[in-house]
């Protein structure tokens, strides 16, 4: 039997005190290890409240670059803090929950992407972010839902791109550019859960309503969408537009911020086929951040992220040259 890798193993819950209490534990503990704490807009709000930076998955990106910080403490899904890692392989990379995975990530296991490349040679493969490192090692350029236009774009038009591993982002991305694709049969779970129907009966109902809407949502979605973008660019829309009331089509989390900045409008989420506490689309990987494990990785310094070199290094060329398009 092996024994379990002290850097990635799981670490006890820390005993039961007020979130007020882990709050100030986790300030005072993060200027002890000089640690920034940079979260996602899925983020519980009690985690986004606690952040130094909450931004969509290219902010973050940015953030990670930019750190001087000697720890940095991700409060996301795992192919976001392995960004973070691919940018900073000097700084010790923390993920409250090693479990916080991708259905989209988890869509392109790195052997059947090699195999899927092999069965289109001479494409140049464009990644979106949310995939492991190993897929972006086989990249030529990483994308994120706010420049996939502007990335696809970039590459002459006489080349043949193949895009994953989102195909509903994919056909976005087509639809907007009217480039020819080859997409990856990738989707994000939560996303595609958005229920058409009752979203039709909430618009019946909201008739001055507008939708925004993430491009990881199916195309019938999309199509009655007012607005598509990056949660980012989701966030931006509802404060620069005139409208007061919109229906916002993608992870609950980002009601949070939307709330605080416009709190004088009415915001209500696309809700969800499937049954859940917030009746909205809940990324149940995203959801596995609590306090307590947040406190409980800056204290103990794990579970961390580590990758091979060589996979490593490979990440950071696709990664570079999307970061490097400014
Ligand atoms: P953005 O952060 O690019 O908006 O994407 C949302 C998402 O699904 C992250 O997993
Ligand atoms: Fe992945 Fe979808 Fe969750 Fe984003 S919302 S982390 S794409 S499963």
């Amino acid at each position: 039997m092996t024994s379990p890798n002290p850097a990635t193993a799981p670490v006890p819950a820390t005993a039961t005190r007020s979130d007020h209490e882990l709050v100030e534990e986790i300030h005072r503990l993060k200027q002890e290890r000089n640690a920034i704490i940079l979260a996602h807009y899925y983020q519980q709000p009690e985690i986004q409240e606690l952040a130094d930076f909450v931004g969509d998955s290219l902010g973050l990106a940015q953030a990670a670059d930019k750190t001087g910080a000697d720890t940095i403490l991700f409060c996301g899904v795992h192919f976001m803090a392995e960004t973070a890692k691919i940018l900073n392989p000097g700084r010790k990379v923390l993920l409250p929950d090693l479990n916080a995975g991708c259905s989209l990530a988890d869509s392109a296991p790195p052997e059947k992407f090699r195999a899927f490349l092999d069965r289109h040679p001479d494409h140049v493969v464009v990644s979106y972010i949310n995939c492991s490192a190993e897929v972006k090692a086989m990249s030529d350029i990483i994308c994120t839902s706010s420049n996939a236009v502007r990335v696809v774009q970039s590459i002459p038009a006489d080349r043949k791109v193949i895009f994953a591993p989102d195909k509903h982002l994919g056909a976005y991305v087509q639809r907007a550019t009217g480039r020819e694709l080859v997409l990856w049969d990738g989707v994000c779970e939560v996303h595609v859960d958005i229920s058409i129907d009752k979203l039709k009966f909430l618009l019946g109902k909201h008739p001055d309503a507008k939708l925004v809407a993430h491009p990881e949502c199916p195309p019938h979605i999309l199509a009655e969408a007012d607005h598509v973008g990056s949660t980012s660019s989701l966030l931006d829309f509802v404060q620069r537009d005139p409208g007061h009331t919109f229906i916002v089509a993608t992870e609950g989390g980002i009601l949070h911020k939307m709330r605080a900045a416009v709190p004088h409008k009415h915001l209500i989420a696309a809700p969800a086929n499937a049954e859940n506490s917030c009746a909205c689309a809940e990324c149940p990987y995203m959801k596995l951040n609590t306090l307590e494990k947040v406190h409980a990785a800056l204290l103990h310094g794990k579970p961390e992220i580590t990758m091979d070199e060589a996979v490593r290094v490979g990440a950071l060329r696709s990664l570079r040259a999307m970061l490097n398009l400014g």
